[in-house]
């Protein structure tokens, strides 16, 4: 494949062509013979290291193929799927049944998370990353007995769950029950028990803390966009909660001034009708995988965030956390591209979403969407449509170099 356009390379917009060759970018040139123009903007595909498929155990929510295809309509070309599953993925054999049932239905690549637990070390020839659950959440226990496996990417949810109340009734009060003292202290209470990645972080102490432990973090569209006063009632309930509207505007600056180092969806689907529940019961979590580039997109277009700083945060800096040749338009790297014509900004509407549960708590929301999504050369969105499905790829984590992070 050859493709000529404008492409964001090394910091800046050049006019150019791009020669692909087995999935990887083999060269980059001022003109490229019997090229594809692409209109609009050409950048990576972004890397997202949180998401929740649902499979196996919950696929009335979400599966592997809805969840990845939805991924692609939004411009993420690799997804890492959590493990509180049914069963949990725990053990090689929890882990090995995963990746049987949907190696051949991603629509993006992707890697999966194992659950830490005291037999974790003893999995890290698998090839996967780690998830460590301080506090309970949907569909898991907290996880007390661990072993911590040197040299693997470990992402945690810190929230201590000595400190968490396990009711509540609204979003004001969701919040006051899981404040962000919880989150703070329990990364507090691992800062010398290894290098972590710490999860979905919802207050600016515990981002100041991970700076301190030299651990990473990654912030949630929802903990920018959205907040406890807005009238969301259960579709608003989520772990770590939704915070006051001031708090996300400190994780804004976190985040422009490179104190957070990376975006991740947490894309947790449930059925409308379970977060039509009364409060106390509906589940926690929010479905993401498939707007948050594009709302990151019109909000760089507006100069809410530089485009330099957006690349960074949803492309190289997650795929760099992970050693993985994605994330960057560069030579030798995986040729996943996506093109965007920054004029083309829609409202966004659930019906149009390609989630199983229907509904998205970023009704109305303006967002521009990729025409063109490349996965290693191939295109699997075009115009809009998909027309290449199921070409995702397991990709292993061999060894997360880079955990500490640079800014
Ligand atoms: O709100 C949440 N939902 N937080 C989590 O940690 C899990 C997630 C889910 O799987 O639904
Ligand atoms: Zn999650």
């Amino acid at each position: 494949m050859k493709i000529e356009g404008k492409f964001y390379y090394r910091g800046e917009i050049i006019e150019g062509g791009i020669e692909i060759e087995e999935g990887r970018i083999k060269r980059i040139k001022k003109h490229v013979e019997g090229a594809k123009k692409i209109r609009g903007l050409i950048l990576p595909g972004a890397l997202d290291l949180h998401v929740h498929f649902r499979e196996p155990g919950y696929e009335y929510k979400e599966d592997f193929y809805t969840g990845s295809m939805a991924a692609a309509y939004g411009g993420v070309t690799f997804v890492m799927d959590m493990p509180n599953t049914r069963p949990n993925v725990v053990d090689a054999e929890t882990f090995l049944d995963k990746l049987n049932r949907v190696k051949t239905r991603s629509n993006v690549d992707f890697s999966l998370y194992i659950m830490l637990t005291e037999r974790a070390k003893n999995l890290v020839s698998l090839n996967a990353a780690f998830k460590w659950y301080m506090g309970e959440t949907t569909g898991v226990e907290a996880g007390e007995n661990v072993s911590v496996p040197e040299n693997s990417f470990i992402s945690v949810h810190a929230e201590l769950d000595s400190c968490i109340r396990k009711e509540s009734h609204n979003l004001r009060d969701h919040d006051l029950a899981r404040p962000e003292r919880c989150e703070a202290d329990a990364v507090r209470s691992i800062l010398d028990q290894g290098k972590f990645h710490i999860a979905h972080v919802s207050g600016i102490d515990t981002v100041d803390l991970c700076r301190i432990g030299g651990f990473t973090c990654e912030v949630t569209p929802h903990h920018l966009f959205l907040h406890q006063d807005m009238p969301l009632g259960a579709k608003g309930k989520v772990n770590p909660p939704l915070r006051a509207k001031w708090q996300t505007e400190k994780l804004w600056d976190a985040l422009l001034q490179g104190r957070i180092d990376i975006v991740a969806s947490d894309h947790a689907p449930h059925t409308e009708e379970e977060k039509d529940e009364d409060f106390e019961v509906a589940p926690a979590g929010i479905p993401e995988v498939e707007t948050y580039v594009p709302i990151f997109l019109y909000l760089m277009k507006y100069e809410k965030i530089p485009l330099q700083r957006m690349i960074q945060v949803l492309m190289e800096k997650p795929a760099q956390l992970l050693s993985l040749k994605k994330g960057k338009i560069e030579m030798g790297y995986d040729a996943d591209l996506i093109a965007v014509n920054l004029s083309d900004v829609r409202k966004i509407k659930g019906e149009d979403l390609h989630y199983k549960c229907g509904w998205t708590p970023y009704e109305g929301f303006k967002a521009i969407f990729p025409h063109t999504v490349i996965l290693r050369g191939e295109n699997i969105i075009e115009d809009y449509e998909m027309v290449g499905e199921r070409m995702g790829h397991f990709v292993k984590i061999e060894k997360a170099k880079d955990l500490y992070s640079t800014y």
